[in-house]
């Protein structure tokens, strides 16, 4: 009798022992975790599909590569472009990825990757206008932009502009399309594709892109770490071709 009690309590302990070594491969299996925030009405860089929750665009996929190259799982947080900045630096995500353009002013609050897109800014109007025929045009009229952003910027070195700065780039299209205002000021990759998904019946761009902006992924400031080995993962992804695929995916032809 004695010697039964003995062998279940030796084979419980086993069994523990393999319960816990699972629990433990498990635990080592549990990937990290970088938290990765958004801004996601800027197709096609990030967006969510019409019914969808799912967040789509050039920039999840190259996160979402990169992510898997360091070795990370990778989770999306919305925010607005305009909290991105803080939510680096008080650490509630480690990376932002927004089509953000690398300036001088937002290099000093936070910590940049190497450029991953060239871009510029470019004015839209409703098709019906035939008054302004670029930035020149905008003085003294009513400008949209997405709050925080360079557009932002741009729209207010204009003289005299009455600039409206709105939370999402949706609604900035929305006033322009209401008439409520004459321009909008955005990045020429999100206009051209708004334009081309039904945007075109409505607006049109007029001048041409102004000065290139290069989009990096931004880190907290002083995280030179997580800024390498994000630099590490894209030169890797641009060498094997992952790059490439991606790019073509939302743009068509490879950029050289
Ligand atoms: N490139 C512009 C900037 O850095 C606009 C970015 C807006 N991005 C977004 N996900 N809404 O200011």
């Amino acid at each position: 009798m004695k010697k039964v009690l003995v062998f279940i309590m030796a084979l419980c302990a086993a069994v523990g022992m393999l319960v816990a070594g699972c629990g433990g491969g498990e635990k080592k299996a549990e990937q990290k975790l970088l938290r990765v925030g958004t801004e996601p009405t800027f197709a096609p860089f990030e967006f969510q599909k019409e019914g969808s929750s799912e967040y789509t665009g050039f920039d999840m996929e190259l996160i979402r590569a990169i992510g898997k190259q360091m070795g990370y799982k990778v989770e999306i947080l919305n925010m607005g472009f305009d909290a991105l900045i803080p939510a680096l630096n008080a650490a509630n995500i480690d990376v932002a990825i927004a089509g953000m353009s690398i300036t001088e002013d937002r290099k000093k609050a936070v910590t940049f990757s190497e450029p991953y897109y060239t871009s510029g800014l470019i004015v839209m109007v409703n098709k019906d206008n035939n008054e302004v025929k670029s930035i020149d045009d905008l003085k003294g009229k009513k400008i949209a932009v997405q709050i925080g952003t360079t557009g932002e910027g741009k729209a207010r070195s204009v003289a005299d502009a009455k600039v409206s700065a709105f939370n999402t780039n949706t609604e900035a299209a929305i006033e322009l399309k209401n008439k409520g205002v004459d321009a909008v000021i955005n990045d020429s990759p999100v206009v051209g594709y708004y334009l081309a998904q039904g945007g075109a019946k409505d607006a049109k761009t007029v001048g041409s892109v102004m000065e290139a902006e290069d989009y990096g992924i931004a880190v907290k400031k002083g995280n030179d770490k997580l800024a390498a080995d994000i630099n590490k993962a894209l030169a890797e992804l641009k060498k094997n071709g992952e790059y490439d695929k991606i790019y073509k995916a939302w743009f068509g032809e490879v950029k050289k």
